[in-house]
């Protein structure tokens, strides 16, 4: 073999070489990431969204009859997401916020409402079972419902960031699972108060008398007469069944979509929702305050079901009147009081 044969044959085997270099390049991480070429779809996927405004929609088509769910993407849901959320979240926060604000500068104001008279020792039924029943069927589920309620609304920003990614997504799922079942004992317990309460929470003139002297919460020693609900009774349960009904009739409308209407609808219904339920929260916590640590001997009647004397005579004289025949002519209606209508 002579030189200029050899040295072809060197050149050729270099070039191999080179050839297989090249190649095997090809095969290198980098030199795939650089043959990644977009797909088409992609490409115009995301350009399709860059372009998409407000009022525009991108759909599919379901053979389900929820036409709602055939929305893929819609950009104006998200403007109407912070809208809605904000709208919620402020009323929510200025409701218990507020609620508790109240409440404590009442209390600083007037204390523990106490029995004037000292406890007589005697006891009358106040509440039936079943109307206790109906009570905390409906209260045990409103506390359920508003406390995981108030999780989804200021959940991620108040409680995620102390509790956890992993603490706050379990609480949350099982919260949400709990708000759309207990719902339904909440309405079974609405319906149920309704019914036993209702003949007794029709406004009436005596009402306006107990309004006239601050239904007596603002002064020691006033005792303006009532039948078996007073005035302020009647709005927490005017509230109650108006607020809890809105309530019912949107949470329903939120589970079964298909029966909304349009999308418009539903979102109308989710907004209401969330301004009732801040608004019934405010008037429950200053129930729950006056039926428990506000007023001295206002728990037994939910308890027991069984009040004392003195605390009925003082705050429902009309109605002990009712409930005893007529008043005994030795036992005068207590202080403050006035005569049955
Ligand atoms: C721990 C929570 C609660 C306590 C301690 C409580 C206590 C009471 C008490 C003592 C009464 C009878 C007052 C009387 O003798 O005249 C009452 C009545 C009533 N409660 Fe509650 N309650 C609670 C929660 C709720 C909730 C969550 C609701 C509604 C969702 C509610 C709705 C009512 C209604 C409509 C009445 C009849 C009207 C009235 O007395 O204001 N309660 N509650």
């Amino acid at each position: 073999m002579n030189m200029k044969t050899l040295a072809q044959r060197f050149v050729a085997v270099l070039g191999v070489v080179a050839m297989l270099g090249v190649a095997g390049m090809a095969f290198t991480p980098a030199a795939q990431a650089q043959q990644i070429n977009p797909t088409a779809e992609s490409v115009t996927e995301d350009a399709l969204l860059q372009a998409l405004q407000e009022g525009d929609k991108i759909e599919g088509r379901v053979s389900i009859p929820d036409d709602l769910s055939s929305g893929l993407i819609k950009p104006g849901n998200a403007s109407w997401a912070s809208t809605h959320t904000g709208t919620v979240r402020f009323l929510t926060i200025a409701a218990v916020v507020g609620a508790v604000v109240v409440l404590a500068l009442f209390y600083m104001i007037r204390g523990r409402i106490m029995i004037d008279g000292k406890m007589s020792g005697i006891r009358i039924l106040r509440f039936t079972a079943i109307e206790r029943f109906a009570h905390w069927l409906m209260a045990g589920s409103f506390i359920v419902l508003a406390l995981t309620g108030l999780n989804l609304v200021l959940g991620r920003t108040m409680i995620l960031p102390w509790l956890g990614e992993g603490a706050f997504s379990t609480i949350t799922v099982w919260g949400k699972v709990a708000h759309n079942y207990v719902g339904w004992a909440f309405m079974l317990g609405l319906i149920l108060s309704f019914l036993v309460w209702v003949a007794h929470n029709i406004p009436n003139k005596v009402d306006a008398e107990w309004v006239a002297q601050g239904g007596g919460l603002f002064k020691k020693g006033v005792h303006p007469p009532a039948k078996k609900f007073n005035a302020g009774q009647k709005v927490i349960f005017w509230a109650t069944t108006l607020g809890g009904a809105a309530l019912s009739f949107t949470g329903f409308m939120m589970l079964f979509p298909v029966l909304a209407g349009t999308q418009a609808d539903w979102q109308f219904y989710q907004l209401i929702h969330g301004i009732v339920a801040a608004g019934l929260s405010f008037v429950i916590i200053a129930h729950i305050y006056i039926g428990s640590i506000g007023m001295e001997g206002a728990f037994d009647a939910m308890g027991s079901g069984e009040v004392d004397l003195n605390w009925a005579k003082e705050h429902h004289s009309l109605w002990v009147e009712e409930v005893q025949g007529k008043a005994d002519p030795a036992d005068p209606p207590a202080k403050g009081t006035q005569p049955a209508e």
